[in-house]
């Protein structure tokens, strides 16, 4: 009652002959005044709309209410710590998953700490990081391409998408999209998953001196790799116009002198079809391959496609280089201090690689469209995931990551973000 009150004091207040110009029987007054009113507020109203759609403002408004709705969107996934937690996640596939290259089954090949590496959860400071829902992913990424571009460790992240899927749809169909390493539709879904292997981006081969005498020859070159920093490398080439969401990494065979060994088989970098004179190492080479590359996805992406770049995936060696006797014998992830010992760019330690090929990345990707899926920084800490011993090969392996386990968590990120678009 009181608030009818003092509503219809206002009312009153508002009517007052004296303040409009409404001069009839009260009765009549009132409704005229209050029909006239709402005539006035009603073109108010939509004057206002008009001007704010008219400024191309409206979209804004209509949409901003969802988004800064969304708290995940400001959530910072990157910053956060593991969590021992044996109860708290689902397993989502096991050892039995046939996608899983030999060397990472870690489960299979008797890693003593195998079955602990996927009781870490990673929880984000601000919010939670939503654990994987394979059907959710299936049925969001239905009649869709996505596409892994980049060397081993984008094949050991598809490698665990697939084994996700595969768990809940196993109507498969195995095949090799767009000159894909390999690739898997979803049948019931249409949804393709893809790998696309290369190490550079760019497209490299063995260079060996001409008898008849070159630029690079007069130099003293005779052996190496030419790689064209412009020119994209066969086996994703056609991928941005096939793919609908990408996810390029490059990183660890910029510093792989095993390979590109500086003196015996350094990299000879041509662009436009010539030598880049004077010759520059693959720090500088890098950058100009990734800026070709990022500009080549621009231009021939498919409209409205995403774009991802990944960060560097950390590797863990103590005690020396791959080799020189180094190996990754922790059960546990290590700490924030530990991190910074191994990782930091001051100290320059075996692994320092990981966070020098983000400098590069970053700043080639500052002025792209592309997204950038960091997973540096939480995998840092998982000094115990990686296959070690149990790899199988003449050395220890302390790059890869046991399947399951941390790509895992990769994507997890990877759906948290295709989510908040
Ligand atoms: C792992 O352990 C099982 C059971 O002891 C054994 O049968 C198998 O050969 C072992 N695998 C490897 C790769 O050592
Ligand atoms: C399956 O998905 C692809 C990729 O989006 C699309 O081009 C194709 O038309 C879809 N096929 C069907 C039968 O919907
Ligand atoms: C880092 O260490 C390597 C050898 O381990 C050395 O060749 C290189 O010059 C060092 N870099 C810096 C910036 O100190």
């Amino acid at each position: 009652m009181a608030s009818r009150d003092q509503n219809s004091k206002k009312n009153t207040n508002l009517l007052n002959p004296k303040n409009l110009p409404c001069n009839n029987s009260f009765l009549f007054l009132t409704l005229i005044c209050f029909g006239s009113l709402y005539l006035l507020f009603s073109a108010l109203k939509n004057s206002n709309k008009t001007i704010i759609s008219s400024t191309g403002k409206h979209e804004n408004l209509e949409f901003k209410p969802s988004s800064s709705s969304s708290t995940s969107s400001v959530c910072d996934y990157t910053k956060g710590s593991w969590i021992y937690d044996p109860n708290g996640i689902t397993k989502r596939y096991d050892n039995t998953c046939k996608e899983i290259f030999k060397g990472w089954n870690c489960i299979s090949s008797n890693k003593s700490n195998a079955y602990d590496i996927i009781k870490w959860r990673w929880q984000p400071n601000q919010c939670n990081l939503p654990q994987f829902d394979p059907v959710r992913f299936l049925k969001q990424f239905s009649n869709t391409n996505i596409g892994f571009v980049g060397d081993s460790l984008n094949r050991n992240m598809f490698v665990s998408l697939v084994c996700s899927l595969k768990q809940v749809s196993n109507e498969v169909k195995k095949w090799r999209p767009a000159g894909s390493d390999r690739g898997y539709t979803f049948l019931r879904y249409n949804l393709t998953v893809a790998y696309h292997r290369t190490n550079l981006l760019a497209r490299y081969g063995r260079w060996s001196a001409n008898e008849n005498g070159g630029v690079l020859e007069s130099l003293g070159y005779k052996e190496g790799f030419r790689v064209d920093v412009d020119v994209p490398e066969g086996t994703w080439a056609e991928a941005p116009s096939f793919h609908d969401i990408l996810i390029l990494n490059t990183g660890h065979w910029w510093w792989a002198p095993s390979k590109f060994d500086p003196i015996k088989s350094p990299m000879l970098f041509f662009e436009k079809g010539l030598p880049v004179i004077p010759p520059i190492l693959p720090d500088l080479g890098l950058d100009m391959a990734l800026n070709n590359m990022i500009s080549y996805v621009e231009r021939v992406m498919r409209p409205g496609g995403i774009k991802f770049f990944r960060t560097q995936s950390p590797r863990h060696f103590e005690g020396g280089d791959w080799d020189q006797g180094g190996s990754c014998q922790r059960s546990k992830p290590i700490s924030e201090d530990k991190v910074e010992e191994l990782f930091s760019l001051e100290n320059n330690g075996t692994n320092v690689e990981a966070r020098l090929v983000n400098q590069h990345l970053y700043r080639a990707l500052k002025t792209s469209s592309f997204r950038i899926l960091d997973i540096t920084g939480l995998s840092e800490f998982r000094a115990d995931a990686h296959p070690s011993y149990a790899g199988g090969k003449k050395h220890v392996d302390c790059m890869h990551w046991c399947l399951p386990g941390i790509t895992d968590t990769w994507n997890d990120l990877l759906l948290a973000y295709l989510s908040d678009i």
